[in-house]
């Protein structure tokens, strides 16, 4: 069988990982680095650790050079770094707030844990390089990391607005993503999502009209005179015309002029976030909130 490089990453994509920042010093002792998440524990003893550097990034012929290096396992209000050191920027460093380590790699302030290593091993392997390290020192505080599954970031305490707000009798509604779009329901006067009292109705509701739905992560958590809403977001194969529901195009959801407000606010952050993958939770009312990334509780 020939796998087909896309379906592969994707399939990939599955497997839930934290997100690192990998650093050294070059030559001249200027400081490189690159986001990772191919990170992995090794050995207990000694302390081993790896990461897999792929051999077309500008950071590789530099750690294939260098002797030490660190691991820095970002926390979950660190997309921005992340965004950082996963793009070519010339000089990431200058725009990160970091220290020197004991090995003299660099260390990314606000990080959840380090890792500064010696290099133990270097083993080629396809388009990568397993970069192994043995740890020579580390440290770590007290703050939730960032995660990183199908292509977005997320978090590990999702729930706590949610059970708040199942406590306050709330409604459940999904924006559901299909190759035509966004599932919407036609009501007077433009579209509503749709909405059922929990997870398992709403999902049970569009199977029995044809859609084939699941939720992955939460969107937005707000209060309306009407009680609390959860809004998730989720994914079906194929929009069916037939349940009422139409798919409404990501890139058209903005211009939907709604005439709630909130709902058409709601689309449009989902629109802006789909296109960066990058999507965060709101919680607040149905006038005011305020969007936090995914693991902020
Ligand atoms: C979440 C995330 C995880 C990544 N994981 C890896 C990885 O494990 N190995 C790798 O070589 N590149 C990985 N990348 C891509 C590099 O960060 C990206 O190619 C970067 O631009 C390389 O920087 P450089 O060319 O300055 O070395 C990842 C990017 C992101 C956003």
């Amino acid at each position: 069988m020939s796998i087909d490089p896309k379906a592969f990453r994707q399939a990939l994509g599955n497997y839930p990982t934290g997100v690192t920042v990998v650093t050294t010093v070059d030559a001249d002792g200027t400081p490189r680095g690159l986001t990772a998440n191919s990170f992995t524990s090794v050995s207990l003893d000694p302390a081993l650790i790896l990461v897999c550097l792929g051999k077309t990034t500008a950071s590789h012929p530099v750690f294939m050079q260098a002797e030490r290096f660190a691991v820095n396992i970002l926390a979950d209000d660190q997309r921005e770094v992340s965004a950082l050191f996963a793009s070519k920027s010339p000089d990431k460093f200058a725009q990160a707030a970091w220290r020197t380590g004991a090995t003299g790699a660099p260390l990314i302030d606000g990080s959840v844990a380090w890792f500064d290593c010696s290099v133990h091993q270097r083993v080629d392997a396809g388009d990568h390089t397993l970069l192994i390290g043995q740890v020579q020192d580390m440290g770590q505080r007290t703050a939730r990391p960032l995660g990183y599954c199908q292509g977005a970031y997320v978090g590990f305490q999702l729930q706590q607005a949610a059970q708040e707000a199942l406590a306050r009798q709330a409604l459940t509604a999904a924006l559901i993503e299909t190759p035509q779009g966004v599932l919407l329901k036609p009501v007077a006067g433009g579209f509503d999502l749709p909405t059922a009292v929990d997870v398992a109705s709403l999902l049970g509701e569009l199977k029995r009209q044809g859609v084939q739905a699941s939720v992955d992560f939460l969107f937005a958590v707000f209060d309306t005179p009407q009680g609390a809403r959860i809004v998730y977001r989720g994914r079906a194969s194929a929009a069916a015309e037939l349940a009422g529901l139409r798919g409404i195009p990501v890139a058209a959801l903005p211009t939907l002029n709604l005439p709630d407000g909130a709902l058409q606010a709601m689309l449009t952050r989902y629109a802006q976030e789909r296109a960066q993958d990058a999507f965060g939770i709101y919680i607040g009312n149905q006038d005011a909130g305020e969007v936090r990334p995914l693991a902020a509780a």
